[in-house]
């Protein structure tokens, strides 16, 4: 079984990055063949400053590392490493209806906010299409929000196979987290680098510890009895804590008496001593750029080798 996730460059990576996608992609790479990418192609849709665009990469890099990816179980690389995506992603292209895009969310969403509407953003599905289809994936783990791609990901497999022969293309399933709704972000929204309402995974204690204060709260006096299944910190508690901590943490919401902002300190301990032992990672890999290049270097090398058998197939396939 191959699994297949990418998490684009384009800033700090927050606890619903981590909850939605890499925790189970990092728990899935001892279930089968792991291919885990930075797509920094995709990030150019939004990030237009080349060195900002480095850093990040790096910094995801190092991210993804520190929280578990092991490069000995899973491949991981570059998206740019294998630029034979890109000739996939023209190849789809070609059989890709227009309306097929215009229905996906994530185009709309991101003009709604103000990003330019270029061809690139639009045609984001179509290259996502290629990353997955270029690795013959079976399993695809992303957040709720990717779904729609992984869908168009198998219509437009399909549609190549129907056109050029059955057992063309490999027909991917999106794995998402069902249980599990979207992260909230301190103001209650999905928790998102475009909406300023993150808690990033590596800050520093005082900017974490400020994020968590500046959650959003309801004016309920301290003595009061509060709802705990309408809390974000509760919710985010839940994450990280055991379920005797949260029912600990429920029955003092319920009981009154216990301020939120009592709660939120409980909320950033708890947060930090999640991710102590990935810190302490972090700040390994972070002395060892060598040691993350050369992870990305031999990533690219196998991956590679799996993308040319797999459009060398396409092209034949096609007619070139
Ligand atoms: P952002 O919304 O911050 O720009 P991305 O769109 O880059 O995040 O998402 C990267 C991965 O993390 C995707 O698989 C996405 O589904 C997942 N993800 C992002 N935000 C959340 C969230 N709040 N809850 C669950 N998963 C999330
Ligand atoms: N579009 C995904 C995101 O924004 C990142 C991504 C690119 C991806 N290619 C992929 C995820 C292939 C899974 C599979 O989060």
């Amino acid at each position: 079984m191959r699994i297949l996730s990418g998490i684009q460059p384009s800033g700090k990576l927050h606890l619903g990055n981590y909850f939605g996608m890499m925790q189970p992609a990092i728990a899935l790479q001892d279930e089968g063949e792991a291919f885990y990418f930075i797509a920094d192609y995709h990030s150019l849709t939004t990030v237009t400053n080349p060195a900002e665009l480095r850093q990040n990469v790096r910094d995801v890099a190092i991210d993804f590392l520190a929280c578990g990816l092991d490069p000995a179980k899973a491949v991981f690389f570059r998206q740019s490493d294998v630029p034979e995506v890109t000739e996939l992603s023209w190849l789809l292209s070609c059989v890709c209806p227009m309306g097929l895009l215009e229905r996906c969310h994530s185009y709309k969403d991101k003009t709604a906010r103000g990003l330019e509407a270029t061809h690139g953003l639009f045609a984001y599905p179509i290259l996502m299409a290629a990353d997955i289809l270029l690795y013959d994936s079976d399993i695809v783990p992303v957040g709720k929000d990717q779904k729609q791609h992984v869908e168009v990901t198998r219509d437009l497999a399909l549609k190549m196979n129907h056109l050029y022969g059955e057992g063309l293309l490999r027909i991917p399933q999106p794995r998402i987290r069902e249980s599990s709704a979207a992260v909230p972000g301190t103001d209650g929204a999905k928790m998102s680098k475009s909406y300023r309402n993150t808690i990033p995974l590596f800050e520093t204690a005082k900017v974490t510890e400020k994020l968590i204060k500046g959650i959003k709260t309801d004016s309920t006096p301290v003595e009061d009895p509060k709802d705990p299944s309408d809390s974000i910190i509760v919710d985010l508690f839940r994450l990280v804590a055991s379920p005797g901590e949260v029912e600990v943490m429920e029955e003092a919401f319920r009981k009154g008496g216990t301020g939120y902002g009592d709660f939120k300190k409980r909320l950033f301990s708890a947060i930090w001593e999640h991710f102590e032992p990935m810190r302490a990672g972090r700040a390994e890999l972070e002395a060892n750029p060598d040691q993350v290049d050369a992870i990305l270097r031999a990533g690219a090398e196998k991956a590679r080798s799996v993308a040319a058998k797999v459009l060398s197939r396409v092209r034949q396939a096609v007619g070139l």
